[in-house]
């Protein structure tokens, strides 16, 4: 491979992390630093697709406003060969990458991994800005249970006053599995929007399914917007009542009969057992089979693209 294609700008591409549907993620090595990064570069095909360029920049006005150890770090945009955000590099296994091998893969550490995701919001909420694309592929868990949040790509700065009344309809954008009822009907969003999807995801934590499946997308719609909201304990009943209920109260489909901030789900959430037996560790952890950062003596490009997009 010739030199230009390993490099990016000053960062030489060391590993394929994950395929998306519009960007590659890449390990990175900064070449006068030797700091590792975390490089979400266009595909391609897309490096010249205006709507996809504006996309990758408004990602980083969002993530350039948030300093938080909950949330990844975004160092620059750029835009060499390819467009693309230099982000720092954390655990590159997502929640949903997780789940995927069951939910007992976190239940053992859940109280930290909700309480930390919960902070990551609430601190993004304080900025004004709604995340609205919570769901657990947009959390990275490290092996400790820290957790960043991620994704900024359809956020919004929140909406007061007269942007309330002008609220323009625009293309209802979110993902179907976690999408409240005020953002299918693309209504005004605001951080009860991103509690209700939280919601969902707690849900999926606690339970390893989603809260509402559809024959098609127009059914799995319609389940958010009038199904009666399910209960965690119907798919595990080590689940407390006490969680149940606030899971459940996330869901609301009013935006007003839900806890009004993320600052309110804590003060509850820090109160109350998830489970009533504590879960075990499982003998073997999702983190070793799922490498998170290698040692730099091991960067030599691995494997195929993982491509889990829904
Ligand atoms: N800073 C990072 N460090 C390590 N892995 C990351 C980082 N950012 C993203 N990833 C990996 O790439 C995946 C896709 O990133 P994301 O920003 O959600 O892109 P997309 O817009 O394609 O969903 C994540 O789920 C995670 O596995
Ligand atoms: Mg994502």
């Amino acid at each position: 491979m010739s030199k230009s294609r390993d490099f990016l700008g000053p960062y030489r591409l060391a590993r394929l992390i994950r395929v998306g549907s519009t960007a590659e993620v890449w390990e990175a090595i900064e070449e006068n630093s030797q700091e590792r990064f975390a490089l979400k570069v266009l595909k391609e095909s897309l490096k010249a697709n205006r709507e996809e360029i504006n996309l990758l920049k408004h990602e980083y006005t969002v993530a350039k406003d948030l300093a938080s150890p909950r949330i990844i770090k975004v160092v620059e945009y750029r835009e060499d060969s390819r467009p693309m955000l230099v982000l720092e590099l954390f655990s590159e296994l997502n929640m949903k990458q997780a789940l995927r091998t069951g939910p007992e893969s976190l239940a053992f550490m859940l109280d930290k991994i909700v309480e930390q995701s919960a902070e990551g919001l609430y601190y993004m909420h304080t900025k004004n800005w709604i995340h609205l694309d919570v769901k657990p592929d947009n959390f990275l868990v490290s092996r400790e249970g820290v957790v960043k949040l991620i994704d900024f790509t359809i956020s919004e700065k929140k909406k007061t006053g007269l942007g309330r009344m002008f609220h323009r309809v625009k293309l209802a954008k979110g993902t179907r599995s976690y999408m409240a009822p005020e953002q299918i009907r693309r209504k005004v969003c605001d951080e009860r929007t991103d509690i209700y999807s939280f919601g969902c995801v707690l849900y999926e934590l606690a339970t390893g399914k989603v809260p509402y499946t559809g024959d098609t997308p127009n059914d799995l719609l319609n389940k958010h917007l009038s199904a009666s909201v399910p209960s965690p304990i119907v798919h595990n009943d080590n689940v407390t009542r006490e969680f149940a209920d606030l899971v459940k109260s996330m869901m609301a489909k009013r935006p007003d009969d839900r806890p009004p901030s993320m600052w309110e789900f804590l003060k509850v959430f820090r109160g109350v057992e998830i489970f009533k037996k504590r879960p075990r560790a499982p003998e073997v952890s999702v983190f070793d089979n799922n490498s998170s950062i290698r040692a730099p003596d091991d960067m030599i490009r691995k494997g195929g693209p993982i491509d889990d997009q829904e």
